[in-house]
């Protein structure tokens, strides 16, 4: 039913969006239930979240028992037929029109409710392209967390010319109500509202590497102490994924041609290299197995 208040939560992988999206709704006393592709990626996806959820613990905003029970509301499963029940299912895989295509058509016959709201995390992909891929485009919309998904406070709506204000209503109340996000609403185009303004800065810092005009020690400090960043772009780069980045401006020049949306050539070489930032061990920066930076 539309105006039921949402209590059960599919999320679609368990990386490091998808793992931070189920860890919040876990801790907002909401059923999650996790998909990976095999159960060795569920796993890996579990260790994932718990390893969050114990980092709340040291850090004193999470109680032992407020712990334990995010983690009883947690289930990971590797077959998507087990969604059927679904009230809302934010997908989180890989920035891939494919991939992400794929899943949509096959939800789509697996939560048959048609109030329940299909979602996506993507930073780029046009909603409408999911939705076309489905029956009922009416009820996909774009809902865009922020890495770490635990820290930051911020979701973009984004709804196509087909989502209904029910749908749109729904997920809203869901982000804000619930997981007590800030929610923002952003037409379905490219990069949405905060992309469209990160995405170039983060592009200029690679270029600027590139051209030998500033160290990257350099450009982050200047951005840190300059602006009062939390972190400067080529760190930043590196805990959203070089792979995504590239991704994200693919898909970003793919609909505007704007040249400034375009990967630089270091960008591709480094993803070439495997060198895609924190997840990897090495990006513009080299990481302990802890994460912490060189
Ligand atoms: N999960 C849970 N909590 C985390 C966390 C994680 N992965 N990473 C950090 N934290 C918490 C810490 O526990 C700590 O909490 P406390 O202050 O209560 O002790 C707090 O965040 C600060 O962490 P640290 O002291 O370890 O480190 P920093 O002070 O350097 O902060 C940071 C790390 C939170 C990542 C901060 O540097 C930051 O906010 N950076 C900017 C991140 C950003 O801009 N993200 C958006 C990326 S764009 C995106 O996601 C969209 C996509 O489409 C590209």
């Amino acid at each position: 039913m539309t105006g039921q208040k949402i209590s059960r939560v599919g999320v679609v992988g368990a990386g490091q969006m998808g793992a931070g999206i189920a860890e919040v709704c876990a801790r907002a006393d909401v059923d999650v239930l996790v998909y990976e592709s095999t159960r060795e990626l569920a796993a890996e996806g579990r260790t994932r979240v718990l390893r969050s959820l114990d980092r709340g613990v040291s850090s004193g905003k999470l109680t032992e028992r407020e712990r334990e029970q995010a983690s009883c509301r947690l289930r990971f499963t590797s077959d998507l037929g087990d969604f059927a029940d679904r009230e809302l299912v934010c997908e989180a895989v890989v920035e891939d029109e494919v991939v992400k295509t794929e899943i949509f058509t096959a939800l789509d016959k697996v939560v048959t409710d048609p109030g329940a709201v299909l979602a996506s995390n993507t930073s780029s992909i046009p909603i409408m392209k999911l939705g076309m891929a489905t029956q009922n485009a009416a009820r996909v919309i774009g809902m865009h967390f922020f890495n770490p998904v635990p820290v930051l406070p911020l979701v973009e709506l984004v709804t196509t010319l087909m989502t209904t204000p029910e749908i749109t209503a729904r997920a809203e109340a869901f982000a804000h109500d619930i997981l007590g996000k800030q929610v923002v609403r952003s037409a379905d185009r490219s990069g949405f509202v905060v992309n469209a303004l990160l995405v170039p800065y983060l592009l200029s810092s690679i270029r600027m590497v590139e051209s030998g005009f500033a160290t990257v020690e350099d450009i982050d400090k200047a951005m840190v102490f300059g602006c009062a960043h939390p972190m400067g772009p080529l760190k930043l780069s590196d805990l959203v994924g070089l792979d995504t980045v590239k991704a994200i401006a693919d898909k970003m020049y793919e609909e505007f041609k704007e040249p400034l949306y375009s990967p630089p050539p270091l960008l591709l070489r480094m993803v070439e290299a495997g060198r895609l930032g924190k997840k990897a061990g090495r990006g513009f920066y080299r990481y302990e197995q802890n994460g912490s930076g060189r």
